[in-house]
C-alpha cells in the first residue's frame, strides 16, 4: 500500500509518501519521501505562529512540495508523463474552483502544477484534520480533497496526535528508501504527547482505542516553553533556546539560589498546569531584575524552569504507567526533542518500572511532519469521502470526531 501524507496543521507545510504492507501482521515501510517545509522564519518576529500567515505559506508552498515529493518517491506515473492542461474538462474545473474558492493562491498553482501529472500510483491519501490552527488544516484539507478528486484516490483523515504516537514505530534513525520493520508496541501503552498546542496522558489499548487520563488545564509544556523564552528575551521557538540556556549551566555553578515550583505533581489526577510556572517566571524575574543583568539570569532560570517541567511530566507519566500497569511508554510531540526530558524519562523508567519499554520517537521526527500522518492512516484505514471531509480545529483522540 502506497499512502501519499499531508500535514499542515500548524507552521510546517509537509508531505510524504511511504509504501507499507502487512507480511503476516509484521508490517514492513519504506519512507519513499519526506519533506518538512518549517515557516518559522516567517513567525519568529511575532514571537508564535500566526493562524493566517500560517495559511498563506500553505497556499504558498504545498503544490511545490507535493511536486517535489513524488520526483523523490519515483513513483510511476510521476514523472514524466505531463498531461495537456486543457485536456481536463470544464465540469472538472469547476469542481476544482469551488473546493480551493477560499485558497485562491493555491488554487492557481494547483492548476498550473498539479493538474498537468497523471495521478501517480498511490493507493490513498492522508491528511491532517485536526486538531491544530483552524486556518492552517483547512489548507491541507481542501488541497488533499481536490487530489482526491483529481486522482479518484480515497482519503483517510488523520488525527495531528496519532501521527505523534506512531512515530516511535519507525525507531531511532529512520532511513529513505530502505524497507525496514515497525516497532512493535506492547500493549496496553501509555503516551505522554508534549507539544506546542498539547500536554496529554492517553492510555492506548490497542491502535485506535484511547482514553485521555490527564491533560492541561490551561498553557500546554511547548506553549510554556514558548512563552518563558519570550519572558527572558529569547527567540521562537522557545524549547531549544531554553535548552540552550539551561545546558550553559553546570549544577553548582551559579550563585542565583531559584525556585521555581512544580505545579500538579502531587495531585492525584494527571492532570498538568503550566501557566502558573510563566506567571512565576514572571515575578521573579522582576525581582531578580532589580539587582541583576537579563543576560545574566537567563540561564539560571532556563534550567529552573526546564527542570520543574521535566519533572512534572515524569513523575505523572511514571505514577499513571504503574497505575494502568502498562507494558509500553511512548513519548511524542515537538518537546519530545528535549534532551532532559528523553535523558530523564528513560532512566526512571528503567529505574521504577524495568518490565516497561520505553518508545522514544527519532529527534529528526519529533516536530511535526507528514511522514507520521501517512503511517498513522495505515493504522486506521478509515476512508472519508472528499465531500465529506471537514477540519475540526478541537478534535479529541477518545471522541469519534472523524
Ligand atoms: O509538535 P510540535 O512541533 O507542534 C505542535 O503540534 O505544537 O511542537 C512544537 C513545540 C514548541 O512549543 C517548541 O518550543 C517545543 O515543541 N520544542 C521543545 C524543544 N524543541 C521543540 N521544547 C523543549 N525542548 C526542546 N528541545
Ligand atoms: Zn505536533
Amino acid at each position: 500500500m502506497v499512502i501519499l501524507g499531508i500535514e499542515t496543521s500548524c507552521d510546517e507545510t509537509a508531505i510524504a509518501v511511504i509504501e507499507i504492507g502487512d507480511p503476516k501482521k509484521k508490517p514492513r515501510i519504506k519512507i519513499l519521501s519526506n519533506i518538512i517545509l518549517s515557516q518559522i522564519p516567517f513567525h519568529r518576529k511575532f514571537g508564535g505562529v500566526v493562524p493566517n500567515l500560517a495559511k498563506r505559506e500553505h497556499q504558498r508552498n504545498l503544490a511545490p512540495i507535493l511536486i517535489r515529493a513524488l520526483k523523490e518517491a519515483e513513483l510511476r506515473n510521476s514523472k514524466s508523463e505531463i498531461r495537456n492542461p486543457k485536456q481536463i474538462q470544464n465540469s472538472k474545473l469547476q469542481v476544482l474552483n469551488s473546493i480551493l474558492e477560499r485558497e485562491p493562491e493555491l488554487l492557481e498553482r494547483f492548476k498550473k502544477d498539479v493538474v498537468p501529472i497523471r495521478p501517480p500510483q498511490v493507493d490513498a491519501i492522508a491528511v491532517t484534520t485536526g486538531p491544530g490552527l483552524e486556518p492552517a488544516l483547512w489548507t491541507g484539507v481542501n488541497f488533499a480533497r481536490a487530489l482526491s478528486f483529481l486522482w479518484k484516490k480515497p482519503i483517510i483523515p488523520v488525527n495531528h496526535l496519532e501521527g505523534h504516537i506512531y512515530t516511535v514505530m519507525l525507531g531511532n534513525r529512520p532511513a529513505l528508501k530502505q524497507m525496514f520493520q515497525l516497532q512493535e508496541l506492547k500493549p496496553p501503552t501509555l503516551v505522554l504527547i508534549a507539544s506546542g498546542g498539547h500536554t496529554e496522558l492517553i492510555l492506548m489499548r490497542k491502535p485506535g482505542l484511547y482514553s485521555v487520563i490527564g491533560e492541561t488545564r490551561d498553557d500546554a509544556a511547548g506553549e510554556a516553553f514558548d512563552k518563558v523564552a519570550r519572558l527572558l528575551g529569547l527567540g521562537y521557538p522557545g524549547g531549544p533556546e531554553i535548552a540552550a540556556q539551561a545546558a550553559k549551566i553546570k549544577i553548582g555553578s551559579s550563585k542565583l539560589k531559584i525556585s521555581l515550583p512544580r505545579p500538579m505533581i502531587k495531585s492525584p489526577d494527571f492532570d498538568f498546569s503550566f501557566s502558573g510556572l510563566k506567571t512565576a517566571v514572571r515575578y521573579l524575574l522582576q525581582d531578580l531584575q532589580k539587582k541583576h543583568s537579563l543576560k545574566n539570569l537567563r540561564g539560571p532560570i532556563s534550567k529552573e524552569f526546564q527542570d520543574a517541567v521535566v519533572e512534572v511530566l515524569v513523575a505523572k507519566t511514571i505514577r499513571a504507567a504503574k497505575k494502568f500497569k502498562v507494558k509500553s511508554v511512548i513519548l511524542g510531540g515537538g518537546v519530545a526533542a528535549n534532551k532532559l526530558l528523553r535523558e530523564t524519562l528513560e532512566k526512571e523508567v528503567k529505574r521504577q518500572l524495568p518490565s516497561t519499554t520505553l518508545h522514544l520517537p527519532a529527534t529528526s521526527l519529533t516536530g511535526d511532519n507528514a511522514l507520521m500522518i501517512a503511517l498513522a492512516a495505515y493504522f486506521s484505514k478509515k476512508e472519508k469521502h472528499w465531500s465529506k471531509l471537514r477540519a475540526i480545529a478541537n478534535m479529541r483522540l477518545d471522541k469519534k470526531s472523524r
